[in-house]
């Protein structure tokens, strides 16, 4: 029995959500451990798209058991949303999903305080989702948080809710001189969400205990991507969780020696969403060019991605602090036709060269690239199935990247669809 972890390298959107419908074939559980409705995990299937925020991406398989871990920042509307749209395309999630009675919930006032925190910010802001994922996780470890357990207890949630919402309201009129919200109004709109999720929620300690027990295999979905982690990313420019496999242990109750496998995912280049250092974005028509050719959008918030090349000093960083086995390559057939593919193996600085990702921002955001330069394959790799066709030139690109990560590539994704996909 092998449990494996899935996590992102880069600053998230690798393409995780695809890895992981791939991989679900073969594991028996499907769990979602940390983020909230900021992610957005792509799925095409037959010319289906599915994007999913909070739900496992290994839903689409019926016969597998989805859990979302109380370290995730429950939405339940978002959640209902979900289960609406794919009970529309009759799927069904009746027995197969489960959300942890520990999970912290998100309210309105979590969404308001989001965006006005990052107007507060002005120049400085994050560039967040605007899903209320900083506000969730701060009153989580403030302790006013409240949990889904709570939700389905009317009583205290209603005395609960009043407290906290005229806490809130003293910052949304005192401080932020905005209008307040109404207690009253969350309460009835919770309440019927609250009858809603009651038959998903559990306490998923027990069945994950029940599950490693029967010999179950287990598949960690990560959010987000370890450049995005609150510890480990270019903080304050992260997220609020740990999105790289630490986060796995207290995201859903298992011990961190149930995780057997990491598997790090990378895109054949780099994106980020939002605001911070990136210090090998492509500017100009070339970084417009990929951004059109890799439809990069967010899944989430439609903003358009700054695209720039492969980073090894940040990837190797990724993998120290998940202790990555392997990597999947994702979005090779991107760069189909770039005459020459830059790989930066270094940041130069003042003088000095870092080959390990510093914590100051500024060197991040002043740093020049040191880049290795590949010639590229200038051939369509999107119908590539078997590694044998797999350009000479593609598949050097891969063997650079083994060999200055340090890491075995096993698979290779050459476009959206499910079945595009190359295992080396
Ligand atoms: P996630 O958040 O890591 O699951 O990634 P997203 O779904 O946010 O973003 C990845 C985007 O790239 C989605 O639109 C996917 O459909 C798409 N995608 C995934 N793999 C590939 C690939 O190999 N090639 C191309 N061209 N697109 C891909
Ligand atoms: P998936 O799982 C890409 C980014 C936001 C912003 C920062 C903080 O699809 O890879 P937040 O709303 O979390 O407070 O925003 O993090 N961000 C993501 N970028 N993919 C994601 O998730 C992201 N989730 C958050 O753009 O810069
Ligand atoms: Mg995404």
């Amino acid at each position: 029995m092998t449990n494996t972890c899935v996590v992102g390298l880069q600053w998230g959107d690798e393409g995780k959500g695809k890895i992981i419908d791939i991989l679900a074939k073969d594991y028996d559980i499907i769990v979602r451990y940390q983020g909230g409705g900021n992610a957005g995990h792509t799925l095409i299937i037959d010319d289906e798209k599915f994007i999913f925020h909070l739900i496992p991406s290994g839903i689409l398989h019926p016969d597998k058991k989805c859990v979302i871990g109380n370290g995730i920042v429950f939405d339940p509307r978002l959640f209902l949303d979900e289960v609406a749209g794919l009970s529309k395309r009759n799927i069904s999630v009746n027995g197969n999903l489960f959300v942890s009675d520990r999970a912290h919930v998100v309210f309105p006032y979590h969404k308001k305080l989001d965006l006005l925190i990052e107007k507060q910010k002005g120049n400085s802001m994050i560039g967040t989702t605007g899903r209320g994922i900083g506000p969730c996780y701060t009153d989580k470890v403030a302790r006013d948080g409240i949990r889904v357990a709570e939700l389905l207890h009317k009583e205290h949630f209603k005395e609960k809710l009043k407290k906290t919402v005229e806490e809130k309201n003293r910052l949304f009129v005192d401080l932020y001189k905005d209008e307040p919200v109404s207690w009253e109004e969350i309460y009835e709109e919770y309440c019927v969400y609250a009858e809603k999720i009651s038959p998903f929620v559990c306490d998923t300690v027990d069945l994950m205990a029940k599950a490693i027990d029967d010999n179950k295999k287990i598949l960690f979905e990560g959010a987000q991507g370890a450049l995005l982690d609150v510890d480990f990313g270019t903080y304050p420019y992260t997220t609020s969780s740990n999105a790289s496999a630490g986060g796995v242990s207290p995201g859903i109750g298992v011990s961190p020696k149930q995780i057997h496998d990491i598997i790090g995912i990378t895109k054949a280049y780099a994106t980020r969403v939002g605001s911070g250092p990136f210090p090998t974005e492509i500017d100009g028509e070339q970084g417009e060019h990929i951004r059109k050719k890799g439809g990069e959008f967010g899944s989430t918030t439609g903003r358009p991605r700054r695209c720039g090349w492969f980073d090894a000093v940040a990837i190797r960083h990724s993998v120290r602090i998940s202790g990555v086995d392997s990597l999947i390559v994702t979005k090779l057939d991107v760069l189909d036709d770039q005459e020459t593919i830059r790989i930066c193996t270094g940041y130069k600085n003042d003088k000095k060269v870092y080959h390990n990702f510093p914590a100051d921002l500024d060197v991040l955001e002043n740093c020049e690239p040191i880049y290795e330069e590949v010639s590229g394959w200038m051939e369509d790799t999107s119908n590539v199935r078997d590694v044998k066709d797999l350009p000479g030139k593609a598949m050097d690109y891969i063997r650079t990247i083994e060999e200055i990560i340090g890491l075995k590539v096993k698979m290779v994704s050459v476009g959206p669809e499910r079945l595009q996909i190359v295992s080396i």
